[in-house]
């Protein structure tokens, strides 16, 4: 064996006696020992070895001693200065050409760096796979190649289903094609990127984060794929529409309620003056044409009539009502019309409903509007597409978690999504003109909400819509 050849190697070699001390040991080893030291031959090898190791060491030896074999293991090893290295060791033993005694080679690799990159790699690892931030890390054509277990939640994908896709399947559509290229422009030359994104769950849900992404950056400063924290606002944005909209619906009351009040004192005033010159008028052509003029002003005082509605104080008459009794009477109601003939209406009422304190004349007129409006969206799908299938209106009632909900089920036109919002807005209306006013939903919304409650719309488009009415029974006057 000529040790000579490993003098200049990088690694740490030894050559070692039968019972551990050293005889030889290469430039590459002498770091494990102080500069000053100027004996090291026949020191024991695991003096240089991290305690816990040693036991480890000296099986390993001997067994290679004892078997003549050549093996290989890891070690922790430990240098003069207190440093630690975790070290991959091959042990092989040999006969000393010069006195024929049975040696052993030791080389050692240093992979402590490898190591360190291994456990911080496990750290963030844990703390991705654990953190309720959505991660994703994308290679550089935008492919996913990891997404951590909080994305899967916030997307409602599952891993299999994203790795190798690109994120655009989370398109919302809500961005322009210039928002993101911008920030393809910034991450790939090696910027952060930060921006507000809407996203599309797999349910077709909404899933709005702040989302910041990073170029990961390997030694030679390329760019070799980004990593994306999102920060999920989901909850927040639905929050701050719903406070916006309630402000909205509020401010809107105010004004109306005073418009109300400014014009319906001098529309009585025209109404009286009308009466009294169509009574006392000869002509028959004004007497025409101030019939009309009373058709008009009958159609204006209905609408005052709902914007008064709309803001109706709350001294109101509170009386114990039964809601079920109330939506049975306002589908008797409804179906005097005549487009309610071919039309289905189911009712799954509960029998166990409390009675709640409410002003039933205003809950039922809520009752009917939604009941007409249904109708409405009947014939308006059977006129536009002919459809064959039965129509029904279901009426469902319920009571859960001390909350009273009340379900309107149609299959009628449906509500396209962009006008879903627009609905419970004033004069809002897709009707023929002076068939609606656009003021049905606003003035039930404004009177749901002075009886603690509230009332939302789904729907798809061509399919159907339900409203939905809760009565919270503890938050009800
Ligand atoms: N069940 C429904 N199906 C489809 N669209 C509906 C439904 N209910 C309401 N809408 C839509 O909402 C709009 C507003 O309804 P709203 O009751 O406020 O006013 P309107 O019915 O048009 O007029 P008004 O009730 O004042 O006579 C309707 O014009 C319609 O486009
Ligand atoms: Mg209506």
């Amino acid at each position: 064996m000529n040790f000579e050849a490993l003098k200049g190697f990088h690694d740490p070699c030894f050559v070692l006696a039968e019972n551990g001390t050293i005889l030889k040991l290469n430039e590459a080893a002498l770091q494990f020992f102080p500069p000053t030291k100027s004996k090291i031959i026949g020191e024991k090898f695991s003096k240089i070895l991290a305690p816990a190791s040693i036991l480890k060491f000296e099986d390993e030896f001997s067994s290679s001693f004892k078997n003549n074999t050549s093996t290989e293991f890891e070690i922790t090893m430990q240098s003069f200065d207190a440093n630690i290295y975790d070290v991959n060791i091959f042990i092989s033993p040999f006969i000393s050409e010069k006195n024929g005694k049975r040696n052993i080679l030791l080389v050692g690799k240093d992979f402590t760096s490898e190591k360190k990159k291994e456990s911080e790699f496990l750290r963030f690892y844990t703390v991705a796979q654990n953190t309720v931030n959505p991660l994703q890390i994308t290679d550089l054509n935008g492919k996913m190649i990891y997404i951590n277990p909080a994305f899967e939640r916030s997307s409602g994908y599952k891993k299999d289903e994203l790795i190798g896709q690109n994120p655009n399947i989370f398109g919302s559509k809500k961005h322009s094609s210039e928002y993101w290229e911008s920030m393809w422009q910034t991450i790939s030359s090696g910027k952060v990127w930060l921006g507000e994104v809407e996203n599309k769950k797999k349910s077709g849900e909404p899933f709005h984060t702040r989302l910041l992404v990073s170029p990961i950056i390997d030694e030679t400063k390329k760019v070799i794929g980004y990593f994306g924290i999102h920060h999920d606002l989901t909850d927040k944005k639905i929050l701050e529409k719903q406070l916006i909209h309630t402000q909205k619906m509020e401010s809107i009351g105010t004004l109306a309620a005073g418009v109300a009040h400014e014009v319906g004192n001098p529309l009585a005033s025209i109404s009286a003056l009308v009466q009294i010159v169509q009574r006392e008028t000869e002509d028959s052509f004004i007497k025409e044409k101030l019939e009309l003029v009373k058709k008009q002003i009958t159609r204006i005082s209905k609408i005052i009539r709902d914007l008064v509605d709309f803001s109706r104080p709350s001294d109101y008459e509170l009386k114990s009502t039964d809601i079920n009794d109330n939506l049975k009477e306002a589908i008797e109601i409804v179906k005097v019309g005549k487009k309610t003939k071919d039309i289905n209406f189911i009712s799954h009422l509960d029998e166990s409903l409390p009675l709640v304190p409410l002003i039933a004349d205003q809950v039922q007129q809520v009752f009917v509007n939604i009941l007409i409006n249904a109708v409405d969206a009947i014939a308006e799908k059977k006129e536009k597409f002919r459809n064959e299938e039965e129509s029904f209106i279901k009426v469902t009632t319920s009571i859960k978690d001390a909350t009273i909900k009340v379900v309107f089920d149609d299959n009628g036109i449906g509500i396209p999504e962009e006008s879903l919002t627009k609905v419970f807005e004033p004069f809002f209306t897709t009707k023929k003109e002076g068939k609606g006013t656009g003021l049905g939903l606003w003035v039930s919304y404004g009177i749901i909400k002075s009886s603690h409650g509230d009332i939302k719309v789904e729907s798809v488009y061509k399919k159907g819509t339900k409203f939905i009415i809760n009565f919270p029974l503890n938050l009800i006057l």
